[in-house]
């Protein structure tokens, strides 16, 4: 006779894991909750992740000039405003040359 080993699959029941959220953790990923946040981060991750911008520290003047070499070289489309100016002022006042938010991770 033929002996049958049924094995009971176990269903595990996984439960989600709490995540713990990070306190530096935003909204909008590494970039400061602040205004200006969302539109920075929505067209600012539509390429890459916001790390590069978070990470980077320049001037109002210098923002501006890369965003003209992102859209030269780097096919972005150009910025209307009022959107452009909210991402300036954002960027020029959170992401200045005194990074005063670079990424701690
Ligand atoms: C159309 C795609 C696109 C969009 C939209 C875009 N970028 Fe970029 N960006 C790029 C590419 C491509 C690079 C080069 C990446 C690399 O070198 O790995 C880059 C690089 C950068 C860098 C690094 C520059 C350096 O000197 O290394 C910064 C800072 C940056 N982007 C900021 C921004 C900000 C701020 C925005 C939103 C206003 C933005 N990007 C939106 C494509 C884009």
């Amino acid at each position: 006779m033929l002996k049958r080993l049924l094995c009971t699959a176990v269903v595990m029941a996984l439960g989600t894991l709490p995540v713990a959220a990070s306190e530096e953790e935003s909204e909008y990923g590494l970039l400061v909750d602040k205004p200006g946040a969302e539109e920075t981060f929505i067209y600012c991750t539509a390429c890459h992740s916001e790390r590069i911008v978070a990470q980077q520290g320049l001037s109002r003047t210098d923002w501006k000039a890369l965003f003209v070499w992102m859209e030269d070289e780097q096919e972005m489309e150009p910025i209307e405003e009022p959107d452009y100016s909210i991402i300036i002022d954002y960027l020029s006042e959170h992401y200045n040359t005194d990074r005063p938010n670079f990424p701690k991770r």
